[in-house]
């Protein structure tokens, strides 16, 4: 049987850019934009030295790219200070008392950083970093709240060279240990506490209690966030504002090469140990630079605003690098959406009249379940750019996105990309492509994606396969942290020459790609390939279902049959009318082979705290009855004991 399936693509709405969005963008026709990634593609030298003259270089390089498969290497020869271009090329001109970032604690606290007290702060962080030891590509466990200190603390980092490694402040004790053991850091830098949910997060402790199994920390940088009594331990614990207090507010950014490196960022891969992301300097800093310029079309009187945390990549990429980058104006909230309740969101949003709008799709979906009731108090006109990014974004959520927080008008970008590219590899351009309500359209500047089958050949249009990369771009990761290996054969091994993203997609007939999911969450049943995130996309698409989970389970006869797990709108409860309903529905979108075998109603699903989906969760509860993996990264733990009650466990 064919694993091929040919997908059609929906009955779908274009959305054409706006007339008056593109006057003002710096792209504003296809036709420019197709001249532009044709010349990215064909000559990456000249493209890529035309737009690398908007960035500050301490040296110029020599060479644009060198490329020893799989190993690339980006304006080679080149020196750069990416804390410099962060900070210090504004900090010293005409945005000197720019706002750089206004920040908002979950408490209500406000404080306001211009770009010149952004940079006094990063120096003398960065001078306290230097007192303390920390020298160039020593390694930085950083593990904090969404405060202006974390990015303080990463910039503060890349200026002296050392290379930071986040670590968000969900993650538990084991988590820490594992990153500190791999990265083999010797500083820490966190705080006492953050403010989630009106709860104190006792990051201090948990710190604590992860050097009390890794030894090789010999100083722990402490800024003071809550409040509360943490343990102090002599000769290596420091308060941040006691170290601050004894250092100058200058400090001279050094020049480092192109290719040193800037962080390691820990993401899950198949296996349980996490792969340490390695990525560079000035590749990343250009990719990051020039997706905010032309996706986010960021402008001198924008109020950005990244709803994401700093201890992922999109944190690191579009709230520190891309966005100080490009000198803007940003907001940074420290705590939860629904704290004190769902209008935290758009009350921020009014009150500092917040322009560019980037959030996830899980995010989304949650303020749909709330209820309008959240949203239309506030003025939200200012916002005239919404992004997505995350995971596919199902047509529906897509469509309520733009008209109850993008006012009918706002363009969505929704943004493709993971951790290892580092920066958005497609998106539409918010004045030029025309965009279909599910997808992430086109490639963007040297970007050469495709969708290959098993055998790594070209699918044709509409045709679902692997979403793969055929030529290294700037941003891209270098490797996993000591491990070539794994490297290689993870992202290069498939197919000769081509980078796996992992992907699921297929492109359509307008060159639109259609990205359905994980290759890993893709089931096969009776021989037909469903991607578990297209039988989710179906059930949402439900006016009754606010939230799916689909998994798969070992069948004698199919090979694997559909489980899904459905909340609903409202927190409403399901019947048999509504189970048969849905997989009628289901039947009627995909076809009859997707229509869920068992359907379970429940008020939440398993999430770790970034919003994805823990599907390993769900899978491991309906083969066994239990759980007994890691469940760690989980955002509610309750919720594993009242799916096992649903299950009849
Ligand atoms: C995976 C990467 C990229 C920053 C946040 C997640 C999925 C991401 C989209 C999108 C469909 C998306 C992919 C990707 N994903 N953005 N716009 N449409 N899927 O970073 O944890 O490295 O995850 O997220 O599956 O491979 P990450």
């Amino acid at each position: 049987m064919s694993t091929k399936r040919k997908s059609k693509s929906p009955e779908a709405q274009v959305f054409k850019p706006d007339k008056k969005f593109a006057k003002t963008t710096r792209i504003s026709s296809m036709a420019q934009y197709k001249r532009m990634w044709k010349e990215s593609i064909d000559s990456p030298s000249k493209f890529w030295a035309r737009e690398a003259k908007d960035l500050t270089w301490q040296k110029k390089w020599s060479k644009v790219l060198d490329w020893k498969a799989p190993f690339a290497e980006w304006f080679v020869g080149g020196k750069i200070n990416v804390c410099e271009n962060c900070v210090d090329r504004h900090a010293d001109g005409p945005r000197k008392n720019k706002a750089a970032i206004i920040f908002e604690g979950e408490p209500g606290d406000r404080t306001v950083l211009t770009y010149a007290q952004l940079k006094r702060e990063v120096c003398k962080f960065a001078n306290v970093l230097e007192a303390n030891g920390v020298k160039s590509k020593d390694r930085v466990i950083i593990y904090m709240p969404m405060i202006p200190e974390a990015a303080i603390a990463m910039l503060a980092c890349a200026r002296i060279g050392a290379v930071h490694s986040v670590i968000f402040g969900g993650f538990a004790v084991d988590a820490i240990v594992d990153r500190l053991e791999d990265s083999g850091a010797t500083t820490v830098i966190t705080a006492d506490g953050g403010w989630r949910r009106g709860k104190v997060v006792p990051l201090k402790d948990n710190v604590d209690a992860a050097l009390e199994k890794y030894k090789g920390v010999k100083k722990v940088i402490v800024a003071k966030r809550t409040g509360q009594d943490v343990t102090m331990k002599r000769g290596r614990d420091l308060w941040w504002n006691e170290e601050c207090a004894k250092v100058p507010g200058t400090h001279k950014a050094k020049a480092f090469d192109s290719e040193h490196p800037l962080f390691i960022l820990y993401t899950s891969g198949s296996t349980g140990k996490p792969k340490g992301i390695l990525h560079t300097s000035a590749g990343y800093l250009m990719g990051t630079y020039i997706s905010c310029k032309y996706i986010f079309d960021m402008k001198d009187d924008d109020v950005y605003w990244c709803t994401a945390d700093v201890g992922w990549i999109t944190g690191h990429s579009y709230i520190v690098y891309g966005p100080m980058a490009n000198g803007v104006t940003q907001v940074m909230y420290e705590g939860a959406p629904n704290q004190p309740d769902f209008s935290r969101f758009w009350r921020i949003c009014e009150d500092l009249g917040v322009t560019i709008f980037y959030t996830a799709p899980t995010a989304i979906r949650a303020f749909i379940r709330a209820g309008e009731e959240f949203i239309k108090p506030y003025d939200l006109s200012s916002i005239r750019l919404l992004g997505s990014v995350g995971e596919p974004i199902n047509p529906d959520v897509w469509l309520w996105y733009r008209e109850h927080i993008g006012g009918g008008k706002a363009p969505i970008v929704d943004t493709w990309w993971q951790t290892e590219t580092g920066s958005i590899l497609i998106s539409p351009l918010p004045g030029c492509t025309p965009t279909i309500p599910g997808t992430a359209t086109l490639p963007f500047f040297g970007v050469d994606a495709a969708i290959v089958d098993e055998t790594g050949e070209e699918c044709k249009p509409d045709e679902s396969g692997r979403l793969v990369l055929r030529k290294p771009w700037p941003s891209m990761l270098r490797t996993i942290y000591n491990d070539k290996p794994r490297y290689k054969k993870t992202y290069w091994g498939d197919f000769k020459g081509l980078y796996t993203a992992g992907d699921g997609a297929r492109r359509d007939k307008q060159g639109n790609f259609w990205i359905t999911g994980r290759m890993d969450d893709v089931l096969n049943v009776s021989g037909h390939r469903l991607g578990t995130a297209e039988i989710e996309g179906a059930l949402v698409a439900h006016e009754a279902v606010a939230e799916a989970a689909v998994i798969g389970r070992p069948d004698d006869l199919k090979g694997q049959a559909v489980v899904a797990f459905v909340s609903l709108k409202g927190g409403k409860t399901g019947d048999d009318a509504l189970l048969k309903e849905l997989r009628n529905h289901v039947g009627k979108l995909i076809g009859a082979i997707a229509k869920p075998d068992d359907l379970h109603f429940t008020p939440a699903l398993p999430k770790t705290r970034s919003g994805k989906i823990m599907r390993r969760l769900l899978k491991e509860l309906v083969a066994t009855g239990n759980v007994t993996g890691n469940t760690t990264t989980l955002e509610d733990p309750t919720v594993i004991d009242n799916l096992k009650r649903i299950l009849g466990r």
